[in-house]
């Protein structure tokens, strides 16, 4: 991609409700560190939107902490990145509000995301229901024109975008509409090889984990359910661990050969996968142990990432107040 003329701004939030995952990383997170090279970029640990299923306020606190050490590790630069915990700034919430007077019950019932999350048993709160409605305000409080998501969550970016047509139409062209950027990855499946890899679903590949806490939860993955002695040819199509493979190698095709002629077992193809998650990580592991052992730099981090977002905020927030009618009209003085 060539250099844009002014910097634009890239925004994307991730929920601290538990440990970053390989489908994370190669939905989203890979773009977080790519897009801060180009663009001003500000990520959110939006932990507003992980107490919709995170419910103990020490454990909130922790996970909070320790997906800074997570996002730090990957490769987000502080100095060039603003890393931002969204409870910090109690305007997104405040947007989410003005937008929620916006947007009709009908747009947020029919959200995919919101059906799936009702069916796994998630408690249906109306936190739930308005979700997508925060995420629209965290991405367009800071005006922000793309968004690194991975690919579950289109429907919840075309939302933000009918949710900025309504509320421009009503009020007057004060944002713009964000598009996503998705990385090449599709959903990531979890270790069932069934349902998408999440947090809440207990499925996950955590990039962080010990090495032998990866070789046992990649061992564990389900593959090509019909293959059932090592000699009948596997569907390397149907195969998560096969899939995943073409992230980690160039020789995918290769292996995905050897499982169609049986030429290769299931076993060997996930000790591989796990070897080259493991090594893949390394660097990001270590450097993450290293990060931990400074517990007051997260704050600091956060601390620096507010300071950075705060007039970006204050500027919306009185263009906004001013459009609706509420509150005064000059831009905080805080
Ligand atoms: P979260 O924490 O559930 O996911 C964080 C990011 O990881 C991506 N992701 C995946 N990508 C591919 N395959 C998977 N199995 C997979 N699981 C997760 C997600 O697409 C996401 O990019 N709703 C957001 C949080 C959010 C947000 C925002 C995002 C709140 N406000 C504003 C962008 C902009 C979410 O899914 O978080």
């Amino acid at each position: 991609m060539s250099q844009p003329a002014t910097r634009e701004r890239v925004f994307s939030g991730i929920q601290p409700s538990g440990a970053s995952h390989l489908g994370n990383y190669l939905g989203a997170q890979v773009n977080y560190v790519a897009l801060q090279e180009r663009y001003e970029a500000i990520y959110g640990i939006v932990d507003l939107h992980a107490m919709t299923t995170v419910h103990d306020g020490e454990q909130l606190r922790q996970l909070t902490h320790d997906m800074v050490l997570d996002l730090l590790a990957i490769g987000l630069d502080p100095d060039r990145s603003a890393l931002i915990r969204q409870s910090d700034l109690p305007e997104h919430a405040e947007l989410c509000w003005i937008f929620n007077t916006v947007v009709p019950v009908s747009w947020l019932e029919r959200n995919p995301t919101y059906k799936e999350k009702r069916t796994d048993g998630i408690d249906n709160s109306n936190g739930l229901l308005t979700y997508p409605v925060l995420q629209a305000a965290d991405i367009v409080i800071y005006k922000a024109t793309h968004v690194p998501v991975g690919k579950d969550q289109a429907a919840h970016l075309e939302l933000s975008r009918e949710i900025v047509r309504a509320f421009n139409r009503r009020y007057g062209e004060i944002f713009p509409e964000p598009q996503a950027v998705f990385t090449d990855a599709p959903v990531v499946l979890g270790t069932d090889g069934v349902k998408k890899m999440s947090k809440s679903a207990g499925n996950t590949i955590r990039v962080f984990d010990e090495p032998d806490e990866i070789r046992r939860t990649v061992m564990s993955m389900v593959t090509d359910t019909q293959r059932i002695k090592r000699t009948d040819p596997g569907r390397p199509e149907v195969c998560n661990v096969c899939q995943l493979h073409r992230f980690f190698g160039g020789d995918y095709l290769q292996i995905q050969d050897g499982e169609r002629t049986a030429r290769t077992g299931c076993v060997e193809t996930k000790q591989l996968l796990a070897e080259r998650i493991i090594e893949f990580f390394r660097p990001m592991r270590e450097k993450r142990v290293a990060l931990a052992a400074y517990p007051d730099h997260v704050e600091q981090v956060l601390a620096a990432g507010l300071a950075k977002v705060r007039p970006i905020v204050d500027a919306t927030m009185a263009e906004v107040r001013a459009a609706v009618g509420i509150g005064h009209t000059r831009a905080s003085s805080r």
